[in-house]
C-alpha cells in the first residue's frame, strides 16, 4: 500500500471538512495519525490503496453505501452501562418521582418518552430503561418509551442485539445484573432481558437534522458534543431543544461544552437543563 502511511496535510483537510459536513464532528488538527489509521482500515476493507482515490469515490458518492461505512469507521463509540451515575441517579430519583407525582395529581399524562441521543451501542438507553423497570407498579399502565438513536448503523446493530461483554456491564450492580440480564458464562456475555429491551427502540438519526418524532420528556445527550465544534454544536442543540416538551429536561455530558448554546433553557445543575 504505497503512499498510505499517513494523510498528507491537504488530504487531512479534505477529510476533516467532509466529516464535519456530514456529522458535525470536528477532527482536531492533532488527530492526523488517528484519522489516518481509521481511514486506512476502511481502504483495506475496500481493497483500495490511495487516500485520494478513496476520497474522490466517497465524496462523489460513487461507492453505494460507503458513506455509512465511513461514518462507522470514523466515529468513537465508547460507552458503558450506568455511565456517570449522578445523571442516572437523577433520572431514577427526582425525575421519575416528579413525573409520577404530577400524573397522580392529574397534571400530566401517564406517559414518558425518553431519548438517548447518540446512544452508540445502546448501553445508555438500556440503563434508562432499567431505571423505568425498577419503578415497577408505580409505572404500571403507563406508556413508556426509550428511543435510542445514533448516526452509526454498526453501533445501532450492536444496540439492537443487546448482548454485552464484561467491560460494558462493569458498573452494573450485581442485583441489577441478575435481574435484568441473561448471562452466558461460556461466552462471558450478558443479554438484556425482554422486559427492559421491550421498552427501547433504536433508529438511525443524525443530530444535525431535526428529529421527526413526537416530543420527549427527557433527552440524554452525553459525550458526543465533545467531538463537535462551535459551528455544529448549536445546530444539534437547536434540533434537540425543539424535540423537548415544555418542562422537559436535557441531560448533557459535563465536558461536552453545551452550556454556551443553551441560553433558552433554565440551568438546573452542571449537567441538567429544563425547557421553560
Ligand atoms: C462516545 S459515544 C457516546 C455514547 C453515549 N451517549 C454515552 O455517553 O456513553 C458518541 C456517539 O455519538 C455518535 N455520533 C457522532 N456524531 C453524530 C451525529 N451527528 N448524529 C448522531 N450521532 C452521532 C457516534 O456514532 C457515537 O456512537
Amino acid at each position: 500500500m504505497s503512499g498510505l502511511i499517513t494523510l498528507t496535510p491537504p488530504q487531512f483537510k479534505l477529510f476533516q471538512a467532509f466529516i464535519h459536513q456530514h456529522t458535525g464532528i470536528w477532527t482536531q488538527d492533532t488527530k492526523v495519525a488517528l484519522l489516518s489509521n481509521r481511514i486506512r482500515r476502511r481502504l483495506r476493507e475496500r481493497g483500495l490503496d490511495s487516500f485520494d482515490v478513496y476520497y474522490s469515490l466517497l465524496s462523489e458518492a460513487k461507492l453505494p453505501g460507503e458513506l455509512g461505512h465511513f461514518i462507522d469507521c470514523i466515529t468513537t463509540n465508547e460507552t458503558h452501562f450506568f455511565r456517570t451515575s449522578d445523571h442516572l441517579d437523577w433520572f431514577a430519583g427526582s425525575f421519575l418521582e416528579g413525573a409520577i407525582a404530577r400524573a397522580a395529581a392529574g397534571h400530566r399524562q401517564q406517559s414518558l418518552r425518553v431519548w438517548s441521543a447518540a446512544c452508540s451501542s445502546g448501553e445508555e438507553a438500556y440503563s434508562l430503561a432499567i431505571c423505568l423497570a425498577e419503578r415497577g407498579s408505580q409505572l404500571a399502565g403507563w406508556s413508556l418509551r426509550v428511543v435510542g438513536s445514533d448516526i452509526s448503523e454498526a453501533a445501532l446493530a450492536r444496540a439492537r442485539a443487546a448482548i454485552y461483554g464484561p467491560k460494558a456491564v462493569e458498573r452494573v450492580a450485581p442485583d441489577r445484573l441478575a435481574k435484568y440480564f441473561v448471562a452466558d458464562p461460556a461466552a462471558e456475555t450478558w443479554k438484556v432481558k425482554p422486559a427492559v429491551a421491550g421498552l427501547c427502540e433504536f433508529h438511525r438519526h443524525n443530530l444535525l437534522d431535526p428529529m421527526r418524532e413526537p416530543a420527549f420528556d427527557c433527552i440524554f445527550l452525553r459525550n458526543v458534543l465533545i467531538y463537535f465544534n462551535d459551528a455544529s454544536k448549536p445546530v444539534a442543540l437547536k434540533n434537540l431543544v425543539n424535540s423537548l416538551h415544555s418542562g422537559g429536561f436535557l441531560v448533557v455530558g459535563t465536558t461536552d461544552g453545551a452550556h454556551d448554546f443553551l441560553g433558552s433553557l433554565e440551568r438546573c445543575s452542571t449537567f441538567l437543563y429544563r425547557k421553560p
